[in-house]
């Protein structure tokens, strides 16, 4: 049985999970409507790939002994002033998810409960995976810098990307 604290800081993941899911639709539709279809395939790609990981909460703690309940959401933004401010905003939002992942860790050993712990191992390598995807795309538009080629350079980067992405199915 999933003790009570551990039962609330994973219900709150999965609102942190959710929440991302939405930000990167929020993202992905304005990119859709502004001419970058490359990026807005990879976000949306993004977004379901943040609902996996939600998903993926909610059956460990109702499969645990625990009840996996959803929150109410702010609602994201909808106007961006450019590609450059959303990768910059889903780097700092990534960074958030890495510490709520690392606080939820500390929760559940803190408990003792180190079936918890192992199982977030996964989600503290996936964080290392996502921040680096993002840190390398920025650098790239550092490099091929914000005037029309080399955002054209981009958006069909994030397409290559977002074709090559396969999503983990749920174990
Ligand atoms: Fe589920 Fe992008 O962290």
């Amino acid at each position: 049985m999933i003790s009570k604290k551990v039962e609330e800081a994973i219900n709150l993941q999965i609102k942190n999970e959710e929440h991302s899911s939405r930000i990167y639709m929020a993202m992905a539709s304005w990119c859709e409507t502004n001419g970058y279809r490359g990026a807005a395939d990879f976000l949306y790609k993004q977004s379901d790939e943040e609902r996996m990981h939600m998903l993926k909460f909610i059956k460990f703690l109702n499969d645990r002994g625990g009840y996996s309940v959803l929150a109410s959401l702010e609602v994201p933004a909808s106007q961006y002033k450019s590609l450059r401010e959303i990768f910059d905003h889903v780097l700092s939002h990534e960074e958030f998810i890495t510490a709520s992942i690392n606080q939820l860790y500390e929760v559940s050993l803190n408990e003792k409960d180190y079936t918890t712990g192992n199982f977030l191992q996964w989600y503290i390598n996936e964080q290392i995976e996502e921040e680096s995807t993002v840190h390398g795309i920025l650098d790239q538009m550092k490099l091929l810098g914000d005037d029309k080629a080399g955002l054209f350079h981009i958006d069909k980067e994030l397409g290559a990307m977002a074709a090559a992405k396969v999503i983990d199915v749920l174990a």
